[in-house]
């Protein structure tokens, strides 16, 4: 408890799924919290569970959308506004575009780079001015073990994580001398809507289910949870000479050669 007192943070996508979790842990943990999402109602739901949960936690939810650099500015000077400068951003923020490079349309190219890579530069840029003015921020960037390794037929999800982290271990580089700490996490399989969404969309949503909890050498997928902890621990003080890095949460996925 009280690892995040006094930090104001910043949490886009906090709506569902891993960003919901950050956002509640992130409270749980005493950070004033804003969440920037596309979906406003799920926002406001989220912020509410939060108050009824944990009473005296501050919340604020923001709409905002990540592929427009002036929604996400917009977010940050409405936490200014109410909380004071930000601490903490998670850019969680995150959408599937699982296409075959051929047949894909220009707009699901698109699409998936404005959400995936675009969007996490919109939130970068909007933190880091005040960050380094006042030498001292954490910012930790959702990636996915999609950023080493590729699935086929999930084309171009992996290109655009790809460079999540690459733009993590740049901008970790660039801003380290001024105490900025850039970071990335890369979860496996994960339990939200977004799994739950890819495996219905399959011939046989239980056994592609059954096929996924198969995969880790753990033999279960992951809780959002797990990733949320990672997350308090990047952004605490209790990381001060981690930059530029990346954790993988996958029970050990992309260690396995093959079983
Ligand atoms: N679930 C997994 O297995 C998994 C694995 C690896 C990485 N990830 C990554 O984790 C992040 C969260 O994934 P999730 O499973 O919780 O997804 P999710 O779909 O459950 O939640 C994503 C949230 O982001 C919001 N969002 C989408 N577009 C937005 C935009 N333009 N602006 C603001 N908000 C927007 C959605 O409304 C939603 O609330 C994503 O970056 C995803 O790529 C997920």
């Amino acid at each position: 408890m009280n690892r995040l007192n006094g930090k104001v943070a910043i949490v886009t996508g906090a709506g569902r799924g891993i960003g919901a979790a950050i956002a509640r842990a992130f409270a749980a943990e005493g950070a004033a919290l804003v969440l920037a999402e596309l979906d406003g109602a799920s926002a406001e739901a989220t912020a509410r569970e939060i108050a009824q949960a944990q009473p005296g936690a501050r919340t604020l939810a923001v709409p905002t959308d990540v592929t427009q650099a002036t929604s996400v500015q917009a977010a940050v000077a409405a936490a200014e506004r109410a909380f004071g400068p930000v601490d903490v951003l998670v850019n969680n923020a995150g959408i599937n575009v699982f296409a075959d490079p051929l047949t894909m349309t220009d707009d699901d190219w698109r699409r998936c780079f404005a959400v995936d890579l675009d969007g996490v530069w919109n939130g970068c840029r909007a933190v880091l001015p005040g960050m380094v003015e006042r030498r001292a921020g954490s910012i930790v960037n959702i990636a996915s073990t999609h950023a080493f390794q590729i699935i086929p037929g999930c084309f171009p999800y992996p290109v655009a994580k790809h460079g999540v982290i690459g733009l993590t271990r740049a901008l970790g580089i660039e801003y380290a001398p001024k105490n900025v700490r850039v970071n990335a996490i890369a979860p496996g399989y994960i339990e939200t809507q977004l799994t739950h969404d890819w495996w219905n969309a399959q011939p046989d949503p239980e056994a592609a289910r059954r096929a996924t909890l198969e995969l880790p050498p753990m033999k279960r997928i992951g809780r959002p949870e797990e990733v949320a902890m990672t997350a308090v621990f990047l952004a605490s003080d209790e990381a001060p000479f981690i930059n530029a890095s990346c954790i993988t949460i996958d029970g050990g996925r992309t260690a396995l050669h093959h079983e």
